[in-house]
């Protein structure tokens, strides 16, 4: 802030609120692993999103300007304060300015929430598949945490692939969730199936999720298999990855909603 005319007409329109962001306060800051946290920080009241949305979030850079990525929200929608899961990248601009991170800091969040990973996307099942490499499992958490999807299916599966086991972000949540009983609550069976891939004996599953899904070890650990009439899937993640599920679930007749008509899967990439 300056006192300059340009300055003091971008103070006017914040306080007519017709400003594309709002300025929040970071809560907190919790490292899983030295590249990957979880971030809180306070939420504009007026500010809505679907689970499985993301968000525009702006920081300011060692140069001075403004960097803006988007982040999928990992709070429920009912939460007071949003959530983010992130990975800090090498050389990359806003990671840069992640890694700087402290409560107090401020962080910017456009107003508008986006996506197409959200349940009301898919045509109704009676199994939702969450599959997730890296921080692609934020978006699953969020709608996990909010209750209509307890009640809108059956079974869900979520599937988390990581390089290492500090990296199954979330999993203590994950792992207590599973363990509630669904016929008893009157709502969905939740199977948390971990993947680490590069720590030969950290988990039962191993592969890349694509190979799981090739050799029918997923469908053998979920319990359940995979059908165009009961299953629906959210891919979350590795660009290569979603592209090779893309094409391995098509071949098996599944499709992406297209003009108004709702499909069994959904996809979000995040390079
Ligand atoms: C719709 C959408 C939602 C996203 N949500 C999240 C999120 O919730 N959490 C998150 O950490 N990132 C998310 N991303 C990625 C995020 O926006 C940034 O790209 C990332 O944080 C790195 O920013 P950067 O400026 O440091 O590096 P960039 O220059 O943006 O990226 C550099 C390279 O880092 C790698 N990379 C980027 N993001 C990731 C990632 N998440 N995991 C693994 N490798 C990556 C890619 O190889 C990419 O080319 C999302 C991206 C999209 C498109
Ligand atoms: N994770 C780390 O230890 C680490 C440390 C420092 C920096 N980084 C950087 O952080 C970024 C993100 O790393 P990340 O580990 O979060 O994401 P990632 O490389 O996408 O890996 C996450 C999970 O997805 C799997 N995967 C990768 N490519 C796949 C594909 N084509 N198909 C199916 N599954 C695939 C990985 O298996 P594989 O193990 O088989 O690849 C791993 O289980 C990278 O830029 C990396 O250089 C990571």
């Amino acid at each position: 802030m300056d006192g300059s005319v340009e300055d003091i007409g971008e103070r006017l329109r914040a306080t007519a609120g017709d400003q594309k962001w709002t300025t929040e306060r970071v809560v907190s800051v919790d490292y899983w692993t030295p590249t990957m946290l979880s971030f809180r920080t306070t939420r504009d009241e007026r500010f809505r999103f679907t689970p499985g949305h993301y968000a525009r979030l702006g920081l300011v850079s060692d140069g001075g300007e403004l960097v803006w990525r988007p982040y999928s929200m990992v709070s429920a929608p009912s939460d007071e304060q949003l959530e983010f899961l992130a990975v800090l990248v090498p050389d990359g601009a806003f990671s840069r300015a992640l890694a700087k991170l402290r409560p107090g800091d401020v962080v910017h969040v456009e107003r508008g929430s986006f996506g197409f990973l959200t349940v009301d996307q898919l045509a109704t099942g009676r199994d939702l598949w969450m599959l997730a490499s890296g921080t692609g499992l934020g978006p699953f958490v969020s709608i996990l945490r909010d209750p209509a999807v307890w009640f809108a299916f059956e079974r869900l599966i979520v599937v988390h692939s990581v390089r290492q086991t500090a990296e199954l972000a979330y999993r203590g949540e994950l792992a207590a969730l599973a363990e509630r009983d669904g016929a008893a609550r009157r709502e969905a069976q939740l199977r948390y199936l971990p993947v680490v891939t590069r720590a030969p004996g950290a988990t039962p599953l191993a592969e890349r999720i694509p190979q799981l899904l090739a050799n029918a070890r997923l469908e053998e650990a979920a319990g359940t298999p995979l059908g165009v009439e009961t299953s629906r899937l959210m891919i979350c993640g590795n660009p290569e990855m979603a592209r090779e599920l893309r094409q391995m679930l098509g071949a098996r007749g599944f499709a992406t909603s297209r003009r108004g008509v709702p499909g069994q899967m959904a996809f979000e990439k995040y390079w």
